[in-house]
C-alpha cells in the first residue's frame, strides 16, 4: 500500500521529489510502453510471467476539480488488484478487486456515484473475462446492488448463461447471497447535480462523463495478468447522465467494453457506448494485436479509428500477453495507472505519464 503518512514527512517529500525526478516522464505514451516493457519481456518468456494490473477510471472532459480525486482513486484501486497478483492470486480476482475499489468511490461512474437515467434512477452495467478459457459474466440494468462487478464474476464462475440484466440479475444476485441495498443509497449529490444539468441543457453525452460541468466521474475498468500469465478484464459503469430507462451501452457487451484471450491480451473500454459498441472497440484492439500491431499502437489505431469514423469519443487501456502496456483516449481527459517493477505510472492528461515507488504494505 502506498505509505501517504510517510509522505507527509519531510524525509518523505524529499524522497517522492527525488524519485519523481528521477522518474517523471512526459512523452507519448507508445515510447513510454516500449520502453518500460520491452527488456523485461524477454526475460519473462523464459522465465515466470510478472504479475501487471493496469486499471483506467473513465474518458471525457474531466474537470480540473475531479483530477486529485481521480488519480487518489487510480493508486488506491490499482494497488487493490496488485496486492492479490502479488499473493499468487488470479487476474479474475485482481481485476474485480481494482473494480470493486472503483465502484465505491463517488469519483468514478460506476457502483456508488452512478449517473443517472432521466427517471433519476441508477442502471449499472459491469462484465468480466477471463482470457484462458474465453469464460464471461455480464450483467446490466442493476439497480439494487452495490458491487456489479462482483455479480459479474458470479455469473461467469456459476450460471450457464453470459449476460443477465433487469430482474433476472436480481434474482441471481440474491441467490448468490449477495445483499440488495436501497436504490437510493446508490446516488450521489454529483449525480443529482449532473441530471439537473443536462435535464436543462440537453445534448446526451459525447463521452459517459459528459461536458465539463456535468459530474466529471467515468466508467472504471481493470486489466491484469496473474503469475501463471494467465489475463483478464473488467468494466463497470453507470452508463451516461440521462441516458433512457432500460438503455444498455457498451460496458457489458463482450468485445465492446471488456475483451481477454490469454493468447493475445486484454481490454477494457470507456467513453461513449453506442459507438463503442458500434465499433466492438475492445475487439478491435485485439483483432490488431492478433495480427502483429504492439498494444500501444493496436489502442491508438482502434480508438482513433472509432473517433474518426463514428464522430465520438473513448479511451482503452491493453495489456498484450508478454505485458506490454497500451493506453490511448480520445477524449480530452482519461485517468488511468499500472504497476509494473516497483513502480506505479499513471496520467490523466494525453501524452502524460509520471512515475512513483511503489512500496507494498508489509
Ligand atoms: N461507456 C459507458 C457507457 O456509455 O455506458
Amino acid at each position: 500500500m502506498f505509505s501517504w503518512t510517510r509522505q507527509m514527512t519531510l524525509r518523505g517529500i524529499f524522497k517522492t521529489i527525488h524519485w519523481n525526478v528521477i522518474c517523471l516522464i512526459v512523452y507519448q505514451a507508445r515510447t513510454l510502453s516500449a520502453r518500460c516493457v520491452g527488456e523485461k519481456t524477454e526475460s519473462n518468456l523464459v522465465s515466470k510471467m510478472a504479475p501487471i494490473i493496469i486499471v483506467h477510471g473513465g474518458a471525457g472532459d474531466i474537470p480540473d476539480s475531479r483530477v486529485k480525486g481521480k488519480l487518489d482513486g487510480m493508486k488506491v484501486a490499482v494497488t487493490a488488484g496488485h496486492e492479490i497478483l502479488m499473493k499468487g492470486g488470479s487476474a479474475l480476482d485482481a481485476v474485480e478487486a481494482a473494480v470493486v475499489a472503483m465502484e465505491k468511490d463517488e469519483n468514478f461512474n460506476a457502483g456508488y456515484g452512478s449517473v443517472l437515467t432521466l427517471r433519476g434512477e441508477v442502471e449499472m452495467e459491469a462484465s468480466i473475462m477471463r482470457g484462458q478459457d474465453l469464460n464471461v459474466g455480464g450483467v446490466t440494468l442493476v439497480k439494487e446492488f452495490l458491487h456489479p462487478i462482483s455479480i459479474a464474476h458470479k455469473v461467469l464462475t456459476d450460471s450457464p448463461h453470459s449476460l443477465l440484466g433487469g430482474e433476472g440479475a436480481k434474482l441471481f444476485a440474491l441467490e448468490k447471497g449477495f445483499k440488495p441495498i436501497p436504490p437510493e443509497s446508490l446516488i450521489s449529490e454529483n449525480a443529482k447535480r449532473a441530471l439537473d444539468r443536462f435535464l436543462k441543457h440537453g445534448e446526451f453525452g459525447r463521452t459517459e462523463i459528459g461536458p465539463k460541468d456535468e459530474g466529471g466521474v467515468g466508467t472504471v475498468g481493470a486489466v491484469a495478468i496473474d503469475c501463471q500469465g494467465h489475463i483478464a478484464a473488467a468494466t463497470s459503469t453507470g452508463g451516461m447522465s440521462g441516458k433512457a430507462v432500460g438503455r444498455i451501452g457498451d460496458t457489458p457487451q463482450i468485445g465492446s467494453g471488456t475483451y481477454a484471450d490469454d493468447h493475445i491480451g486484454g481490454v477494457s473500454t470507456t467513453g461513449h457506448g453506442e459507438s463503442i459498441l458500434k465499433y466492438c472497440l475492445a475487439h478491435s484492439i485485439i483483432k490488431l494485436m492478433e495480427n502483429g500491431t504492439d498494444a500501444n499502437t493496436a489502442t491508438t489505431m482502434a480508438v482513433n479509428g472509432m473517433t474518426s469514423r463514428l464522430h465520438n469519443t473513448a479511451g482503452a487501456i491493453t495489456l498484450s500477453k508478454n505485458g506490454e502496456v497500451g493506453v490511448h483516449f480520445s477524449s480530452n481527459r482519461m485517468s488511468w495507472a499500472y504497476i509494473r517493477d516497483g513502480q506505479i505510472f499513471y496520467g490523466i492528461n494525453p501524452g502524460e505519464q509520471f512515475c512513483e515507488k511503489y512500496e507494498p504494505e508489509k
